[in-house]
């Protein structure tokens, strides 16, 4: 997420310079669905040019041209839902420019012939640039880092660059996450690791940085002294799908809260970094994800409640127990909202409220930040009954925009008050070309800007902080039922009724 260069001559983008990308675990969903529609946008948008080669790498038998003519029907596919939405289709020329640079590896991970094949490949390119994408199952993660160690690949030798890109799941609680990390550093430094979470590939979450800190006005308010309390709530209406394999063993805490909501609330409750570099901004993000406080048993209990979706006949949505390939008595939550506490000078005594579920009644990304309601006592002897909050709303997706809810007087006699929003919506402001949200993290991989991208320390400041969660619900793994297509369970409302607040309506 480079700013721009300020000189008008300088304003062209920066062309990301010559690399060979390997993609490994090339007949996968990951690269299908997104790493190639995001290869294809950056061609398309002149970010990346005629010098980047890319390699599928996996075990299916492929020539070059049966993997790439793969990859065509893919992103014509890809495309054409696209464009029923407004966005375009494969333009001819545009691919036939980057299928040329398209190529196949056959090769087990495990096996070191894999390796000397890669190693040849990059010898033929001119530049020695090599990005390492592990679009595979997680546990190949360390396995394909050793061997790109043991092969020598990963060294950056005569001023070339060689990058790994690890797509989460970074481990699946606190010990694995730490052992994967030092697997990693093993063979490479932490310079060379792009660990990508794709919360961060959105403009919207991005946006949270550049509102905050170049906007003089909210840090006048952004702490305990004005916000009440901040809800961050990531609403799927999609229920577990084809992926029940994967996520009968992950649940919605490990899915989403120590990678995707905590960005979220990283990005929120974050200091100002003392620059938009990596080294700044990832170190503020690590403190603050570093200052939630660890629950004890009993805390972790009392301030999350899970919740698994039942059937809901009337709208034809199954259960989650009645989902293919899940067990008919499983325990896996489909929602989780917690409760926790940064315990630092802007925050202490304000609660973060994070909420996230499969099978709600809407799709809907969003923080809302509560102040604190103004005095009522110039209001006693009006109409006004009662004050409510203000709250400003940060949507993610997929409205995307920022609204400040405030009060107005209604024209009249009387003094009556009326919600009104203040607001800015993306689509109002800014044309948004159809892309992926993997366009910026893959660019920035390219041209070397770790912003976007996690630490080691980030990723094992969110496992500490839910694993006292995880430890205490091995003792009492019981669900909380809430009906498919609903707005979640009736002891989420009441973690919020305990401290006299509620939860905002999911409404997108
Ligand atoms: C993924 C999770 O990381 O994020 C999925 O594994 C979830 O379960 C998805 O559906 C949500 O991403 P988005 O971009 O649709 O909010």
């Amino acid at each position: 997420m480079g700013l721009s260069p300020s000189s008008e001559s300088e304003k062209s983008p920066q062309v990301a310079p010559p690399t060979t990308l390997f993609l490994f675990g090339a007949h996968g969903d990951l690269v299908k669905r997104l790493l190639m529609p995001a290869l294809y946008n950056l061609t398309r948008d002149g970010l990346v040019d005629d010098n980047l080669h890319i390699v599928g790498v996996d075990h299916n038998a492929a020539t070059d041209q049966e993997y790439t003519a793969k990859l065509e029907a893919f992103i014509r596919e890809e495309g054409a839902k696209k464009n029923a939405e407004g966005g375009e289709v494969l333009d001819p020329r545009l691919w036939g420019r980057l299928a040329k640079r398209i190529s196949y590896i056959q090769g087990d991970f495990l096996d070191d012939a894999t390796y000397q094949a890669i190693g040849e490949r990059i010898e033929q390119t001119a530049t020695g640039n090599a990005a390492f994408y592990l679009a595979t199952a997680p546990r190949f993660f360390a396995e394909v880092a050793q061997r790109l160690g043991k092969a020598g690949l990963l060294q950056e030798d005569d001023g070339v660059f060689r990058r790994v890109v690890v797509e989460k799941p970074f481990g699946s609680d606190l010990p694995s996450a730490v052992a994967l990390n030092e697997c990693l550093l093993k063979v490479m430094s932490e310079r060379q690791i792009y660990r990508i979470d794709h919360y961060l590939g959105k403009e919207t979450v991005q946006n949270i940085l550049v509102s905050r800190f170049s906007n003089g006005l909210f840090e006048s308010f952004w702490n305990n002294h004005y916000i009440d309390h901040v809800q961050i709530t990531a609403a799927e209406t999609v229920g577990v799908g084809t992926r029940a394999g994967f996520y009968e063993n992950t649940g919605a805490l490990r899915d989403m809260v120590p990678n995707h909501l905590f960005q979220l609330l990283a990005m929120v409750a974050m200091e100002p970094p003392a620059a938009f570099g990596a080294d700044a901004v990832r170190g503020e993000k690590a403190k603050v994800v570093g200052a939630i406080r660890p629950w004890s048993e009993m805390e972790a209990l009392a301030n999350s409640v899970r919740g698994q979706y039942t059937e809901n006949k009337s709208a034809g949505l199954a259960g989650y127990r009645q989902e293919e390939r899940i067990e008919p008595d499983s325990n896996t939550e489909t929602y989780v909202a917690l409760k926790v506490m940064i315990d630092n000078w802007r925050w202490v005594g304000v609660p973060f409220y994070l909420r996230t579920g499969k099978r709600l009644s809407t799709r809907s990304t969003e923080i809302a930040i509560c102040f604190k309601p103004a005095p009522y006592a110039q209001f006693r002897d009006t109409e006004v009954d009662r004050l409510r909050p203000n709250f400003l709303r940060i949507q993610i997706q997929p409205n995307e925009g920022m609204w400040f809810d405030l009060f107005a007087k209604r024209p009249g006699p009387t003094l009556d008050m009326e919600d009104i929003a203040l607001g800015f919506a993306y689509k109002d402001f800014f044309e948004m070309h159809p892309s992926t949200g993997y366009e910026t993290l893959i660019y920035d991989c390219l041209t070397g800007d770790q912003t976007l991208f996690q630490r080691a320390d980030n990723i094992e400041n969110g496992w500490r902080a839910v694993q006292p969660f995880l430890d205490a619900w091995t003792k009492h793994p019981e669900v909380q039922p809430y009906i498919a297509g609903g707005s979640g369970p009736e002891a989420a409302d009441e973690l919020l009724r305990n401290d006299g607040r509620e939860w905002r309506q999911i409404d997108g």
